[in-house]
Parts: structure tokens; C-alpha cells; sequence
């Protein structure tokens, strides 16, 4: 029983995590599950627009953009141009809805990630440089602010991703990030493109915007790698920063913030250690894993008022199968039989049943409330 309380206990029941999550009201989807990855994606754009700066998820309603050449033909000819966009700020992220996901599963790395999703209107606010020469004889040297308007922008991403272990948790690495753009218009005005006239400034502005379709199919290759750099800023730090499991911490809704499918136990040691006489033995068990958390069903919750310390705090819950497996070490003597042996152990309890009572602490962290349960006190019951 001892062995079993300390089980439980290994469930780490703490809300006042050692690492980063996602806010609980964000809904936990199941690895794969592409479904609810979409609807949890949008909820986190709709109200947190200004991003999660805990998880380093950055602002999504401002975005700043890295200085861009965009065009830079070799200075030579009749015709040349030179096209450089600097201080650009991104607008409009935070209205992104997603469309679909697909991959992310328990191994990332086994299928294809894909994130789509459409935005009504994407702006580029900033300067621009631009020098060149049209026709042989106008020469452009100019500079001033420009803005874009991208107009129903639909994007789809496609992700190559590696796992990293740090600390024992498994962190998303992505290598390659490829964007595919379409849009039903592109706008630009650039100011002062001709310093001293303004009319030939509105002229080529017109001429640009009705032939936008030829200029972005031009830039489209230049283009795209800056949607890259402006996405994978934007998701790289968060998968860099949190845990990719627990991005997926499905379960028990108050304390669900692990994932709970399979959950690691600490190496556990039974010692009797007296080592004459005719039993001692020494007992280890390491690599133990628990399955069937996930079938957890919480009978009744008590406690958890707006003062969680006024009060004792119970979770009880049964699980129809709990399968506990690792690797054992044994050596000693029972009975005069030396024994040496190790091995995987397996064991399933069925229609486990567990009742916690719970002390817990607040601790105060950046003004925050968070839970801290000092004391776990399990009562088990099993069928067999
Ligand atoms: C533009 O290209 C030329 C070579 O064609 C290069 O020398 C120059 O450094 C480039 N400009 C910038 C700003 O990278
Ligand atoms: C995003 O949506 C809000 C609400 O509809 C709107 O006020 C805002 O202008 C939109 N942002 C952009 C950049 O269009
Ligand atoms: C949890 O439930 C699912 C679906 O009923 C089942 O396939 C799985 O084997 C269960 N897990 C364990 C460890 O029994």
C-alpha cells in the first residue's frame, strides 16, 4: 500500500508548476487531435491577442517584422531596382482564424504538421528604401513610410519538426517552416516614392495597385521567406519554452495540467537491509510508468473555494484499469535462497479507486495565487 501511496503521490497534484503552461481555460486537446487544436488555437487568438508573455507566446495584434531586401538587382542597365522594407510593424494576426491542423501527434515527428488559416486583413506598416532606375534616364532615390494591406490572406504552413530532450521533457525543434500564400488583393501606397512630385508619386502608387497581381507574382518568391521569418517568430518561442507534452495536458480539469497518459514514476526502493539472518533483501524499481490515467473518472471534488486553505480539499476518482510497468532489481536472501534477480514488472489493478485529502499552501508569485499541496493523503481501494 505504501508502494501505491507513493504511486499517487508521484502524480505530482500540484498546480503551482515548475514549468511553463498554457492557462488552464485554454481547452487540452489529445495528441492528434486536430479537431480541437483548431478550436483551441482560435480561443487562444480571440483572448489573448497581446499573447502570453509567461509562455513566451508573443503579441499577436503587433508584430514586429525584421528589416527586408526585398529586391536587389545588380546595379547595371537600363533598368535596375533596389528595394529595401525597414521598421515594418505586422497588424491584423490577432484576427486570424485557423482553418485546420493536421500532425502533432504523440510522436511529432511521424507524420506531417500543417497549419492553415486566413486572416481578412494582414498590414505591413514601416519605411521603405527604394533606388533604381526605369528607362534609362529616371532615376528613383527614395524613401519614406509604406503600408500594405493583404486582403483576405490565407496561408497554409508546412512544418518539419525534431524532438529535443532537456530536463527529461520533450521539446519541438522546427527545422523547416514552408508557407504557401494566397490573397484576393494586395494594396500599397508608398509615400514619397517621388520626393518633388507628388503626382508621379499617386501615378505609380495606381500603377501598382492595378497591376498588383504581376508585382506580387514577381515578389511572391522574395516574399515568402519573410512570412516565414514573421511566422516562425511567432510559434517558435513557445514550443522552445514549453514542454511539448505539456501543451497537451488533457484530464483532470482543475489539476490537468500534466499529461496524465502515461506518467513517470520515481525510482522507488524497498529496503531491508539487515543483511545477516535469513531475510533481507533489497528491492528497486526504476523506468516505472503508469497507464490508464487517462481514464480517470473524478467522482467528487470538495474544497477548492475561493480560500482553498479554509477548507480541506478531497478528489475522489476511480480508474477502471491501472497498469503500472517498469524494471525491478532484486537481490537478497529469503529464507537462506539467495535471490539476484531483475526484470520488467508488470502490475494491473482494476477498479482502482482513490480518495485524496489534500493540504494545500498559497504562495503568492508575481501577485499570482498559486496552489501548493503540501500534504497528499491517499486512501485506495481495488477489486483485484
Ligand atoms: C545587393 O547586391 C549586391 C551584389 O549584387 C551586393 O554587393 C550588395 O551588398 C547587396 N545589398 C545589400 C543591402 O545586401
Ligand atoms: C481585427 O479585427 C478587429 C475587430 O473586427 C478590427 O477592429 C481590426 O481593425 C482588425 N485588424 C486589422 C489589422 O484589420
Ligand atoms: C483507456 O480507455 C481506452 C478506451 O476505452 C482503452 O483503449 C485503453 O486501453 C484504456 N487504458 C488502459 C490502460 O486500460
Amino acid at each position: 500500500m505504501r508502494y501505491l501511496a507513493y504511486l499517487l503521490i508521484s502524480l505530482q497534484l500540484y498546480v503551482g508548476l515548475q514549468c511553463q503552461t498554457l492557462p488552464a481555460e485554454i481547452k487540452k486537446c489529445h495528441y492528434g487531435d486536430g479537431k480541437c487544436l483548431v478550436e483551441s488555437t482560435n480561443a487562444l487568438l480571440r483572448n489573448y491577442p497581446k499573447g502570453i508573455p509567461e509562455v513566451s507566446l508573443k503579441p499577436f495584434n503587433v508584430v514586429p517584422v525584421r528589416d527586408w531586401l526585398l529586391v536587389n538587382d545588380s546595379q547595371v542597365g537600363g533598368a535596375w531596382y533596389f528595394f529595401e522594407l525597414l521598421n515594418q510593424i505586422n497588424y491584423g494576426f490577432e484576427n486570424t482564424t485557423i482553418t485546420e491542423i493536421l500532425g502533432f501527434d504523440r510522436d511529432p515527428t511521424s507524420s506531417k504538421i500543417e497549419i492553415h488559416g486566413k486572416i481578412p486583413r494582414l498590414v505591413y506598416k514601416g519605411d521603405y528604401l527604394a533606388k533604381g532606375r526605369m528607362l534609362w534616364f529616371v532615376d528613383i532615390n527614395s524613401h519614406g513610410t509604406s503600408e500594405s494591406d493583404f486582403l483576405n490572406f490565407r496561408f497554409g504552413l508546412t512544418l518539419k519538426v525534431r524532438i529535443e530532450y532537456r530536463n527529461n521533457k520533450r521539446y519541438l525543434k522546427i527545422y523547416q517552416l514552408v508557407p504557401n500564400i494566397r490573397l484576393d488583393r494586395w494594396i500599397m501606397w508608398l509615400d514619397n516614392f517621388f520626393p518633388d512630385n507628388y503626382d508621379l508619386t499617386i501615378a505609380i502608387n495606381n500603377l501598382f495597385n492595378r497591376n498588383w497581381v504581376e508585382f506580387w507574382n514577381e515578389l511572391e518568391p522574395g516574399i515568402l521567406p519573410l512570412f516565414e521569418t514573421v511566422f516562425l517568430g511567432m510559434i517558435e518561442d513557445l514550443f522552445e519554452k514549453v514542454p511539448y507534452d505539456d501543451l497537451y495536458p488533457k484530464g483532470i480539469p482543475v489539476l490537468g495540467l500534466k499529461p496524465i497518459e502515461i506518467v513517470d514514476i520515481k525510482d522507488f526502493k524497498i529496503w531491508k537491509d539487515v543483511d545477516i539472518g535469513a531475510v533481507w533483501f533489497k528491492f528497486r524499481m526504476y523506468d516505472q510508468q503508469n497507464y490508464g490515467f487517462e481514464n480517470t473518472t473524478i467522482t467528487e471534488f470538495k474544497g477548492f473555494g475561493r480560500d482553498p486553505t479554509s477548507s480541506l480539499v478531497e478528489i475522489h476518482g476511480e480508474i477502471p484499469r491501472l497498469v503500472h510497468k517498469g524494471k525491478y532489481v532484486v537481490n537478497g536472501k529469503i529464507l537462506f535462497i539467495e535471490t539476484n534477480s531483475m526484470g520488467e514488472s508488470v502490475s494491473d489493478f482494476q477498479n482502482f479507486k482513490f480518495f485524496l485529502k489534500l493540504k494545500v499552501l498559497i504562495e503568492y508569485r508575481n501577485n499570482k495565487r498559486y496552489l501548493r499541496v503540501h500534504q497528499l493523503e491517499p486512501r485506495l481501494k481495488l477489486d483485484r
